[in-house]
């Protein structure tokens, strides 16, 4: 392929951290109070979903008013960052940190791509927000993933070429943006979520930089 990887853009939750369990608690507590089915089964569809569309999926077709859904998402969100307070450096994934350590010293850029709009808050309770060049989260892009916009996003504020770029990500729907925007991939997961990227790894700390770089190299 000859290829080679100028920047690294980096889903966060399920890739850099957890934070999918504390959104399915707060989304769990929130469909219980309101009486909505929900379980970890349809918890699963919403990974690297926006928060507009997560709420739609628990809803599963039924219509409410505007009102009552900005309430619901509002509460959710304050349920979340609840959650959130108890984040620290050791919630970073497993094998992460260590990877953002090799990529800068080997002059490879870091850029986040999260669908989230509290990526920014998130990255600063972990200690890692100064090791990235560029963010791109939901407040970043109108069209959420599967749309590439926020992928473009981020390797736009590195001045990267997307052609040079490569994203991680652990979700389906992050996995087509990045593909369908020409960058390079890296699924995190099985195969029958994440099997369109072009190199697979079951978890996060199962990256290897050195083989990821052979395998564009070759
Ligand atoms: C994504 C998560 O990163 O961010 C989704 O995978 C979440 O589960 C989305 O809904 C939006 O996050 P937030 O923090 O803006 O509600
Ligand atoms: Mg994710």
């Amino acid at each position: 392929m000859g290829k080679v990887i100028k920047a690294f853009i980096f889903d966060l939750d399920g890739v850099i951290t957890d934070t999918a369990e504390l959104h399915y608690r707060a989304w769990q507590k929130m469909a219980d109070d309101e009486g909505y089915f929900f379980n970890r089964e349809v918890n699963e569809r919403l990974r690297g979903v926006s928060r507009r569309a997560s709420l739609e999926i628990i809803l599963d077709g039924k219509v409410i008013p505007e009102e009552k859904m900005l309430a619901l998402m509002e509460k959710k969100n304050n349920d979340y960052k609840t959650l959130l307070e108890t984040i620290t450096s050791d919630d970073i994934l497993p094998g992460m940190y260590d990877l953002l350590i090799e990529l800068r010293a080997r002059g490879i850029k870091i850029a986040l791509a999260s669908a989230s709009r509290n990526a920014v808050p998130i990255l600063r309770k972990l200690g890692i927000y100064d090791m990235f060049d560029a963010i791109g989260d939901g407040n970043s892009v109108v069209r959420a993933k599967p749309e590439p916009d926020v992928f473009v996003h981020a390797a736009g504020q590195l001045r990267i070429a997307v052609e040079d770029s490569l994203v991680v990500e652990d979700a389906e729907a992050g996995v087509k943006g990045a593909v369908d925007c020409g960058m390079m991939s890296i699924g995190i997961g099985p195969d029958e979520r994440v099997g369109a990227a072009d190199i697979v790894y079951p978890e996060p700390g199962d990256i290897n930089l050195e083989s990821v770089i052979d395998y564009y190299k070759a």
